[in-house]
């Protein structure tokens, strides 16, 4: 409640990065009185067993994860690890350190508990974010990596290349990102050809390291249903480690048509609640084409432990937010966390790791969308042009 009011009086009066810089500097404070960040994470972190999960060969106190962009630099991922999240996705890091695009560049929808952003990747480089991550972390923390804006297109493979190498022995996962839609050129990456070559590149970079870390891709959202088949089995052939998906859409239709044709939705990606249906549709098709030989992490619109547990029992082994956490607040991973365990020892479970994929995705997802009223976006079906097979309005993000 606490925290409800100052988003609606403090936070929401604010720029939202403005607001999130302010958030992330009080945790930090809070978190250097001594004895604090030690106290919040005995309270906060899951105390016994029932949530811990085993994946790309971590342990991981919980499945409940903090998506990349939350902590771009490096710079809290601790703090939001005190806060009872199992594990941080840093990044997106790049090989040369860049600004981003013009501010500003994150704006809320509260209603729709949806945000828009063209924040184009700032960060200080991934020499510096490496440094930052160290050997030592007090819990999992991946890295996603993503193209430096100042590159040709042409160089795009030796600049994942390089920043792989760099943050190779310094993160538990690696994330290679080609689906976020503010850097210019990035989405046709997703094109099967030209992302094969680049993690063949990417993976003849980390065959030379001492450490080479487990490999992801990130998928976005706004991709035809055949072309997330085609990835997945992609993914699967280059014997990739897993797939994390979704990345923030372009589609304004997922802000509802008013929206969309009154123009007032910036350009950029929309990520919260308006993606939780087409998250769980891309989840249930890469689980149909992968089964368990990956391991998913599903991502867009998970807003509550209920949605948490239904993506684990459609198949994902961890699951991440970014939205959902600016508007619940700093409670919000506990309260999650707390629903994900009581759900699992009413069913009579003791890990919740057993769980997944033991729903039926088809029929627990369906019914509860119907449920809840969601609108499922356009059928994404294959077309000469995919990403716009249904009714919704396309922009072009700003770049
Ligand atoms: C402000 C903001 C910045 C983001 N930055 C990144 C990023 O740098 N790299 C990335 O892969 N995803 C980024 N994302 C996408 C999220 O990781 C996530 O895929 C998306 O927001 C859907 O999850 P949600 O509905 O829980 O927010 C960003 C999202 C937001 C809202």
């Amino acid at each position: 409640m606490i925290y409800n009011l100052l988003f609606r009086f403090v936070l929401q009066r604010m720029d939202a990065e403005a607001a999130h810089r302010c958030a992330g500097r009080v945790l930090g404070a809070t978190f250097a009185i001594p004895g604090v960040r030690r106290l919040a994470s005995w309270l906060l972190r899951p105390r016994d067993r029932v949530l811990e999960t085993a994946a790309l060969g971590c342990t991981f106190a919980t499945p409940l994860g903090v998506a990349a962009g939350m902590d771009k630099d490096g710079s809290w991922f601790g703090n939001l690890l005190a806060l009872g999240f199992g594990f941080v996705e840093v990044g997106t890091v790049t090989s040369l350190p860049q600004p981003g695009n013009m501010t500003p560049r994150i704006f809320r929808f509260p209603a729709a508990k949806a945000l828009v952003n063209s924040m184009g990747f700032p960060n200080p480089g991934a020499e510096t974010v490496a440094a930052r991550l160290g050997h030592r972390r007090p819990g999992v923390v991946g890295a996603n990596i993503g193209k430096t804006k100042a590159l040709a297109i042409e160089d795009v493979v030796d600049d994942y290349r390089c920043s792989a190498r760099v943050l190779a022995g310094s993160c538990d996962y690696l994330v290679v990102n080609v689906s976020s839609p503010n850097t210019p050129g990035l989405l046709a990456m997703q094109d099967v050809a030209r992302l094969r070559e680049l993690l063949l590149g990417i993976k003849e970079e980390l065959a030379t390291t001492t450490q080479p870390p487990p490999l992801l891709i990130k998928l976005g959202p706004d991709l035809a249903d055949q072309e997330i088949d085609e990835l997945a089995k992609l993914a699967l052939d280059l014997k990739l480690d897993g797939i994390v998906a979704i990345n923030t859409s372009i589609d304004v239709s997922f802000l509802g048509s008013s929206a969309a044709d009154s123009g007032a939705v910036p350009p950029g990606g929309i990520s919260g609640a308006p993606l939780r249906f087409r998250a769980r549709e891309v989840l249930r098709r890469i689980r149909a084409t992968v089964g368990d030989e990956l391991v998913l992490i599903s991502v867009g619109g998970i807003d509550s432990a209920e949605e948490a547990w239904e993506r684990i029992l459609a198949g994902a082994t961890l699951v991440q937010a970014y939205s959902a956490f600016v508007y619940g607040g700093p409670l919000w991973a506990y309260k999650v966390n707390k629903g994900l365990r009581s759900r699992t020892l009413q069913v009579g479970a003791s890990r919740i790791q057993d769980l997944v994929g033991t729903g039926s995705p088809t029929s627990v997802l369906d019914r509860q969308s119907i449920a809840q009223g969601d609108h499922p976006p356009p059928t994404r079906g294959a077309g000469p042009e995919p990403a716009s097979a249904g009714p919704g309005t396309k922009r072009q993000a700003s770049m």
